[in-house]
């Protein structure tokens, strides 16, 4: 019997910690946020998890008058200040004599020659074996020029047996006609397979288990549908303002930000069919469908909302407005809180409507998809013992405290039979030892290994700004978006836009 038909092996196989073979990252913009805080602390974690070849090398690429050890000591420096394992010298020491860093502009082509030496180089010292992932960590407006150096250079189509990747952040345009002109250009240079967008959202182990609870339980497929469910609330939260950011978010908002990418994502999970198998092309393929058959509920007026944070509380801290923060004129009218009302046009979802809504500086970070069930078609209960009995709920806790609750009614102990909601809990800090990693750590791993189930297609990004683009068009005929006071939930415009559909708000 050969190896790979041994059905124990193949088993114990696919529970071994899968890693890619040698290989080479360059990150452009490495002194960036991102970089710092996220991507090279990534790396690191997986060094330290055994996850990366021993063949591996890290290069950064930018325009400081940098030596490899000044870079070296940039990413010692954000891995001792933002990994998530334990610093481990001889793990750092085995990184670091991988790490390159080569100086240049993105418009000089010289600057693309020293890395395509670099990159020779380290195939030869290091046996890195000619593969080659790009991580654009920069402005889009910069994707095209890198794109086509690296085009240029001969770095983007390998030679056969070798591949070269491309990994892009949102976001993924501006709406839909500048997400085409960009998807044409990344596509121009490197073939679909190649292009590794990053949701990192799809990185969450909370956001990968709504397809466990759904697909690997019989309790809940069959009432996830619009025979039992009432309506659907994902809800991304987050405390923090925008101080520092405005020059990447004012004009973007909240809608751009985090809808038209996260909140639709996590929609098409919660709502697609069940797929053929896990395998990258299956999934895509029912994410597409579902994310083809949604539309805004209309009239738009009444469906949507935006707001912009003003002054207020945040805990025990007095914050500023957006308006006063550095980075946004006194006259931007970005919002920094956005609530659309979408519908499905599928059998399972038909009248279910599901209410998206984001927001900076509200009452607490919070994110979590909730599933709010009909009331019982009849109560066999005295109309004063069920004053306090709301509707059942499935609420799915992406972050934090990251688990999943059931709302229910129970019997309030007692000679009544009065009744009351109560929460059943599971949380993943209680049911499992191990913690869950970084997104970025498995979406660094995937894109190394070519495993591409967790990146958007191309296809789902344009269909996310085709849902998307009339509300924008919409808003910004209609000047400021409302003022609501940090440390709220948002605009009272929000509110009533859920009134007017007969709904209210979680909250969470
Ligand atoms: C990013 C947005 O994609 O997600 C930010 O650009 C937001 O505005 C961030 O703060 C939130 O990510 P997380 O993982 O902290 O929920």
């Amino acid at each position: 019997m050969t190896a790979w038909s041994n059905p124990l092996r193949d088993k114990r196989d696919k529970r071994m910690p899968r890693i890619p073979g040698p290989c080479g990252v360059v990150i452009f913009g490495v002194t960036g946020d991102l970089a710092t805080k996220k991507l090279m602390p990534a790396i690191y974690d997986l060094a330290n998890r055994g996850l990366l070849p021993a063949n591996f090398a890290l290069v950064g690429f930018a325009r400081r008058d940098w030596v490899d050890e000044d870079f070296g000591k940039l990413v010692c420096d954000s891995v001792r200040k933002h990994a998530r394992t334990p610093y481990r010298q001889e793990v750092w020491d085995r990184l670091a004599e991988g790490i390159r860093f080569v100086q240049g502009t993105f418009d000089d082509p010289k600057a693309f020659e020293r890395l395509t030496e670099t990159l020779q180089k380290l195939d030869s010292e290091r046996g890195t074996g000619g593969n080659h992932a790009f991580y654009l960590s920069i402005p889009p407006k910069a994707f095209q020029q890198v794109c086509e150096q690296l085009q240029k250079s001969g770095l983007a189509r390998p030679q056969d047996g070798r591949w070269s990747r491309v990994v892009i952040e949102k976001p993924f345009g501006h709406d839909l006609a500048s997400a085409r002109e960009l998807n044409g250009v990344v596509n121009s240079v490197f073939p679909e397979e190649s292009v590794f967008r990053i949701d990192h959202y799809l990185g969450k182990e909370t956001v990968q288990n709504i397809l466990a609870l759904r697909f690997a339980n019989e309790l809940y497929e069959p009432i996830w549908n619009n025979n039992y469910v009432d309506s659907v609330q994902i809800t991304m939260a987050e405390d923090i303002g925008l101080g520092g950011r405005g020059g990447y978010y004012d004009g973007v908002g909240a809608a751009r930000d985090v809808i038209q990418n996260h909140l639709i994502q996590l929609l098409a999970l919660t709502a697609m069919e069940e797929p053929v198998s896990f395998s990258p092309h299956e999934l895509q393929a029912e994410k597409i469908k579902v994310l083809s058959a949604i539309r805004l509920m209309q009239p738009l007026d009444d469906t949507t909302a935006r707001g912009q944070y003003a002054a207020g509380w945040q805990g025990s801290e007095k914050v500023t407005g957006l308006l006063d923060e550095e980075g946004f004129s006194k006259e931007s009218t970005t919002e920094t809180y956005a609530a659309i009302t979408l519908e499905i046009d599928t059998r399972r979802w038909a009248g279910v409507p599901f209410f998206l809504r984001t927001g900076k500086r509200l009452g607490r970070r919070v994110t979590e998809i909730a599933l709010i069930f009909k009331r019982a078609p009849h109560l066999p209960f005295d109309k004063t013992m069920t004053e306090e009995l709301g509707q059942n709920a499935l609420v799915i806790r992406v972050q934090p405290d990251e688990g999943i609750t059931t709302r229910f009614g129970s019997k309030v102990p007692g000679s009544a039979m009065e009744v009351r909601d109560v929460n059943m809990d599971f949380s993943y800090g209680s049911a499992f030892a191990e913690d869950s990693p970084e997104a970025y750590e498995r979406l660094i791993l995937d894109m190394l290994l070519g495993e591409p189930s967790l990146f958007p297609t191309n296809a789902e990004v344009e269909l996310s700004w085709e849902i998307l683009d009339p509300v924008l068009g919409d808003w910004a005929s209609h000047g400021k978006p409302d003022a609501y006071e940090s440390g709220t939930w948002g605009p009272a415009s929000a509110d009533e836009m859920m009134h007017r559909m007969g709904r209210e708000w979680r909250r969470p």
